[in-house]
């Protein structure tokens, strides 16, 4: 099971590219693709159509301003759409938040933090944890490292303290 990262231009990318990492940490393999609604709408519709049969489950939408990518990649699609707002304008994401999550009722997609990538790809992959125990161990082993690394630190602070 793959999972489909497209964003609506390459200045999106340095927000996108620890996602791919993240996927690949939990055993996922990703395509990435930039296409947009409204710059390359024949591009955007045939990949989405056709994704499917690669073996994506689940799409990540990266758009800033009028960001309407994950809504129409929703449209396309009754695959899972993860949409990330980015902040590429002077209202700093939240004119991408508020396209994103304002969808029309019957079309969801689901809205991620302005620049959370990280829990785009994390989300994604309790997706497909879901359904692949392999992905879902690692879901469950990388919670135990985030609680390893806050006890660090808090051991860090208390000796400071000191
Ligand atoms: C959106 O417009 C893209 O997703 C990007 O966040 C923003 C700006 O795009 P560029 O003008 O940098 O190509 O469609």
């Amino acid at each position: 099971m793959k999972v489909a990262i497209i964003m609506g231009s390459d200045s999106d990318w340095p927000i996108l590219k620890p996602a791919v990492k993240m996927l690949a940490d939990f055993g996922i393999e990703s395509e990435v693709l930039v296409a947009s609604a409204h710059r390359t709408p024949e591009r955007l519709h045939s990949f989405v159509s056709e994704a499917p049969d690669r073996g994506v489950r689940v799409f990540l939408a990266a758009a800033g301003a009028a960001a309407h990518l994950g809504g129409v990649i929703a449209s396309l699609t009754t695959l899972p759409v993860i949409g990330i707002p980015i902040n590429c304008t002077p209202l700093g994401g939240m004119d991408a938040l508020l396209s994103i999550a304002q969808m029309p009722s019957g079309i969801p997609v689901a809205t991620m933090a302005i620049n959370g990538a990280k829990n785009a790809a994390i989300f994604a992959a309790q997706i497909i944890g879901v359904s692949d125990e392999a992905v879902a161990a690692k879901l469950k082993e990388h919670r135990v490292q985030m609680a390893a690394e806050v006890e660090a630190k808090a051991a860090r602070v208390a000796a400071d303290l000191d």
